[in-house]
């Protein structure tokens, strides 16, 4: 029961990572605001659900989360969009889209979690990033430019915020088995369980990641076994490269 008395803040809850933070958070004792556009399927202590591209709903999510839970120790900003093609086939819209979820919001939610934290004495915010965010993959460049940025901003805020006892990660996984890849698949004619079957066999480790094997990274982090982690960006890959 690590996170026991622990209160939580997760965003992208109802997505395939969201969802195993959020049953394992609470599995290990904290109590979970879990937000997404809808989250009602999902188990949690509390739902705060909304549109992180509305700025007056991303600016209010730690208070409301800090009121319902009594008090926020973790935040987890696990909410994400992914934009495919070449930057020639990007539109305003779809640049709008990715840095205003992937972006915007995490700057948004940390900026007022932060003093929320540091008058309680401290805290621990997980931000959600890729292998994408520390090296290009192709063909994705609003994607990559924002993992890449949310990257720069945990660097920025675990060296800025250490000294509060705010300590500051993210997690960069490389493929996960969630509907973000698999829409993907869909989306460009393959079956997605043949198509997943296919890239397992890409991956040193054996298989691409299942959300539990980053979830458990997410919480570890987290967690005070991380006491000592500040601005750190943790790749999760089973052992495969960026190509
Ligand atoms: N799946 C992968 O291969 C992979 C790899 C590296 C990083 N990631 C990152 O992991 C995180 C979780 O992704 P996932 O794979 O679980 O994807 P997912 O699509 O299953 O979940 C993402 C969730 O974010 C929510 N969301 C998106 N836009 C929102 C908005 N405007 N307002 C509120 N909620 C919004 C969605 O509703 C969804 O539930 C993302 O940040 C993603 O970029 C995923």
């Amino acid at each position: 029961m690590r996170f026991a008395g622990r209160r939580a803040l997760v965003t992208g809850a109802a997505g395939g990572i969201g969802q195993a933070v959020v049953a394992m958070l609470r599995a290990e004792g904290a109590q979970v605001a879990a937000s997404d556009r809808d989250s009602r399927a999902v188990e949690a202590d509390h739902h705060v659900d909304g549109d992180l591209t509305d700025p007056t709903f991303a600016d209010a999510l730690p208070g409301w989360a800090e009121v319902l839970l009594g008090g926020l120790d973790i935040v987890i900003n696990n909410a994400g969009v992914i934009t495919r093609g070449d930057i020639t086939t990007a539109s305003d819209a779809d640049y709008a889209l990715t840095m205003g979820v992937n972006v915007e919001a995490p700057f948004r939610i940390c900026r007022a979690a932060i003093p929320i934290m540091a008058r309680a004495g401290g805290g621990a915010i997980v931000n959600i990033s890729s292998c994408w965010g520390v090296r290009p993959g192709p063909n994705h460049p609003l994607y990559v430019m924002s993992k890449a940025a949310i990257a720069s901003l945990t660097q920025c805020l675990g060296r800025d915020h250490a000294h509060q006892g705010i300590r500051v990660n993210a997690v960069c996984p490389n493929e996960v088995n969630t509907p973000m890849l698999r829409s993907g698949f869909a989306a460009r004619g393959f079956d997605p369980d043949k198509a997943v079957e296919d890239l397992n066999a890409s991956v040193p480790i054996g298989h691409i990641a299942e959300p539990e094997e980053i979830a458990d990274v997410i919480l570890f982090l987290a967690s005070d076994a991380a006491r000592y982690m500040c601005g750190a960006c943790v790749e999760v890959n089973g052992g495969k490269p960026v190509i």
